[in-house]
């Protein structure tokens, strides 16, 4: 009877073992499929500037979209997360120095990667949000990339990305961006340029770096970073819908709201709203409390 009973314990672990086994390449061909499917698009030609002063307003979308979280202040490049099980992801060194990615890029790769998500290849690449930057103007488009030319090199090499046994089955779920080009909606007609003035016309086009954690409808709920904080209602109906445009710009500054709490920076970017202009804070909050 004990040896039937272990027999049959037996064989039900490893056809447990063999289903998990199944399943985890199913998911890992799932996964390899998507980030090697090789996208055909037309880049739109866009004007990069060369003169200071386009630079200058390039470094601001660099800091107002948060680049440099991922790519370091000096671009320099940054490892984000390096974990066994779920994998390593840095965002490269962008510059022209050793490790860089800088000296081989011409304007229409770097267009390709922040309007389209895909490499030289026309490949996804991995984790990069370029989903939240291709409706960037051209104007902003083309002082950035004159912003990320402009940087002196810096020489810092990285580890390879890779995903981990458990990354490719959070990767298979969508708990991680692993092919931001599927995101993107690769006809847009970007526009030209885009009118900065407290309209909530120009705060929907600053929400773009706000939807991807707060959702489109800027009610909240799941983060989309795995084990990530609960993210929360910013819209009409949240503690932001009762706020004056000074506390709002206070919150977004500073990191402290109205209501007594301290944003962790990690979790909710203040550091990146910090460079908003009153007038930005306050196009995006009529913006905000517009969605009902
Ligand atoms: C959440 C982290 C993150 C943020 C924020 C981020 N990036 Fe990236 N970026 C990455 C990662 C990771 C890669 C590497 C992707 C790959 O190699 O597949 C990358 C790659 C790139 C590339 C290289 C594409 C290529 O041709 O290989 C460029 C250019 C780039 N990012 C620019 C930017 C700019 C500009 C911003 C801000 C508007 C930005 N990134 C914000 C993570 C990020
Ligand atoms: C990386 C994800 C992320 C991004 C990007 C992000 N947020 Fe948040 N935000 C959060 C999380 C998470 C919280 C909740 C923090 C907490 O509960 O401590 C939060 C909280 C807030 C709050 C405080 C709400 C309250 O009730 O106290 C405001 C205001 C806010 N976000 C505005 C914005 C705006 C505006 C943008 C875009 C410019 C933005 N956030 C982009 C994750 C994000």
């Amino acid at each position: 009877m004990i040896r039937k009973i272990l027999k049959w314990t037996g064989i039900s672990i490893a056809s447990l073992i063999v289903v998990i086994l199944i399943a985890w390449v199913v998911f890992y061909i799932k996964v390899t499929n998507r980030q090697n499917k090789v996208y055909n698009v037309t880049v739109h030609k866009v004007n990069i500037p060369t003169d200071s002063a386009s630079v200058a307003a390039g470094k601001r979308v660099f800091d107002m979209k948060g680049c440099g979280g991922c790519h370091g202040a000096n671009l320099e490049g940054h490892t984000e997360l390096d974990d066994p099980m779920i994998g390593r992801f840095s965002g490269p060194n962008l510059t022209k120095g050793k490790g860089g990615i800088g000296a081989d890029r011409t304007d229409l790769d770097w267009l390709r990667a922040l309007r389209h998500g895909i490499d030289k290849e026309g490949k996804t690449l991995f984790i990069m949000p370029s989903y939240e930057y291709y409706k960037l103007s051209d104007q902003d488009l083309g002082n950035l990339i004159a912003f990320i030319k402009a940087q002196p090199a810096v020489d810092s090499d990285l580890p390879e990305d890779k995903l981990g046994p458990l990354g490719i089955v959070l990767a298979a779920l969508d708990k991680i961006p692993i092919a931001p080009a599927e995101m993107i909606d690769h006809q847009y007609k970007p526009r030209t340029e885009v009118k900065k003035e407290v309209t909530a016309a120009y705060g929907e086009y600053l929400s773009m770096s706000c939807s991807g954690c707060h959702h489109p409808t800027f009610k909240g709920g799941e983060s989309p970073v795995p084990g990530g904080k609960f993210v929360a209602d910013i819209s009409s109906t949240g503690n932001p819908g009762k706020w004056s445009d000074e506390q709002f710009i206070t919150a977004l500054r500073t990191g402290k709201t109205p209501e007594g709490k301290t944003l962790n920076n990690a979790e909710m970017p203040w550091k990146m709203t910090q460079n908003y202009s009153d007038d930005e804070l306050k196009a995006l909050h009529l913006y905000l409390n517009s969605m009902k």
